[in-house]
């Protein structure tokens, strides 16, 4: 089968790294892809969030499945646009239709789901241009921190949280004013939760589904998780603190409730759920939901997944999910990101990427890489995921720290203390 994944970070590194295992992919092409994705396939150059680019890349290859790694070709309705088109719609898009990336692409249209699936989440109003007065007056009703995110995708910048009633309707004010555009033309305020926080992938097809790996990010930029929200920075699989009664909570109360929302609204949805999740005094509340897997943790899900990704992609399609039984590697995983100095803020690209070579054991996947010449040359803020395995988190994280010591470029920066919180 010939197979085009959309995306280019460390995520689509990974996924295809694990597709060109399955004895079912015969060729795999990655749109734009990284300069680790071409030691996997193909890249080529092409706008994914232009349909009709991908159509005719599509037809003159006879691409047999397309799988969508970023969430903004899934919320521009790409599944849709396949599903429309009588020259695409036997195609398999991986990922959901654009009302089920909706999940993601509104933050109303989430919570509001999860109120009327009685699914845990904090407390909420939303709020527009039409009643601000109301969102003011609200905001000097809360506790703070107070917590504000605007509706639609901006580019992982939209959700605020601020210690002062007056910063949080200052904040209010100008995000309805348009700060982030027309994503912030709606915002939810919602009420803080304090807790840990993990990530559960479920893998369905709209009516069945299958848990994948459990996982936990960081995403502040500075150690013990200060500083500014990133990417994320690094992260581990499994979680220890997430043992089975808490992923017999996570199934029974947000789980399966998703999945028979999902049902009861018809949505399409055969892809990834990612649910992003905060466990408050050992109970889960849903603190987002992503169409799409999350980067890094893709890094250590799918090197513990042990299933073939492919015959998964394809089960998701043929109504055969449900007799699948996902295997994983009982070892930790353990990622660390490599970033360039500034990131999240203003940094340099370009920056030649050395030592690779020397790295002996673990798993490096691309992010924000680009081959020039014969050099590999930095072209993002997040770099590089490096990848390892233990018996225990300590024994992966001292492989992915070594590993993260050895390889170099100019201005690289990583956290040294990947799961701190855990051990
Ligand atoms: P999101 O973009 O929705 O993932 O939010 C980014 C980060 O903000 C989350 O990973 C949390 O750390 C934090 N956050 C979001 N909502 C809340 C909440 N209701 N209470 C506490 N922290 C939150
Ligand atoms: N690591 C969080 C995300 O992918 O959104």
């Amino acid at each position: 089968m010939k197979i085009l994944l959309l995306g280019s970070g460390g995520r689509e590194h990974a996924l295809a790294w694990k597709m060109v295992q399955s004895p079912l992919c015969s060729k795999l092409f990655i749109a734009p892809g990284n300069a680790g994705t071409r030691l996997c396939g193909e890249n080529i150059s092409l706008n994914i969030n232009d349909f009709n680019a991908v159509k005719s890349f599509v037809l003159s290859n006879e691409i047999e499945m397309v799988v969508v790694g970023p969430e903004e070709p899934l919320v521009l309705g790409i599944y849709d646009f396949f599903k429309q088109d009588a020259s695409l719609q036997n195609i398999p898009v991986i990922g959901p239709s654009k009302e089920g990336a909706k999940l993601e692409g509104s933050k109303a249209f989430a919570k509001e789901f999860m109120m009327e699936m009685k699914i845990p989440t904090a407390a909420y109003q939303e709020f527009n241009g039409q009643n601000l007065k109301e969102g003011l007056a609200y905001i000097a009703t809360q506790t703070p921190p107070i917590v504000l995110k605007a509706d639609g995708l901006a580019a992982g910048k939209g959700v605020v949280i601020l210690p002062e009633i007056e910063a949080a309707q200052q904040e209010l004010s100008e995000m309805l004013a348009g700060k982030f555009g027309n994503a912030s033309s709606k915002v939810v305020i919602e009420q803080f939760l304090s807790g840990i926080e993990f990530s559960v992938f479920v893998l369905t097809d709209g009516n069945t589904y299958q848990i994948l790996p459990v996982a936990k990010d960081y995403k502040r930029v500075g150690e013990g998780d200060k500083g500014l929200n990133t990417g994320g920075m690094g992260a581990v699989s499994p979680v220890p603190f997430v043992d089975d009664e808490m992923m017999k909570k996570v199934e029974d109360r947000i789980i399966i409730p998703t999945i028979n929302g999902l049902k009861k609204r018809n949505i399409e949805y055969k892809g990834f759920v990612f649910i992003g999740l905060i466990s408050v005094e050992g109970e889960p509340y849903v603190i987002e939901y992503n169409c799409r897997m999350g980067d890094p943790e893709t890094e250590v899900v799918i090197p513990r997944l042990e299933n073939d990704l492919v015959d998964l992609f394809v089960a998701l399609n043929d109504g055969t999910l449900a007799t699948k039984t996902i295997q994983s590697n009982p070892d930790f995983a353990t990622t660390i990101m490599l970033v360039s100095g500034g990131y999240p803020e203003h940094y340099e690209k370009g920056k030649k990427v050395q030592n690779l070579e020397a790295i002996e054991k673990g798993l490096v996947f691309h992010a924000g890489t680009t081959q020039k010449d014969t050099d590999i040359v930095t072209a993002g803020g997040r770099v590089l995921a490096l990848t390892s395995f233990g018996k225990t988190m300590e024994e992966a994280l001292s492989i992915s720290n070594k590993n993260a010591d050895t390889i170099d470029f100019e201005g690289k920066y990583f956290r040294k203390d990947i799961g701190f919180d855990l051990q």
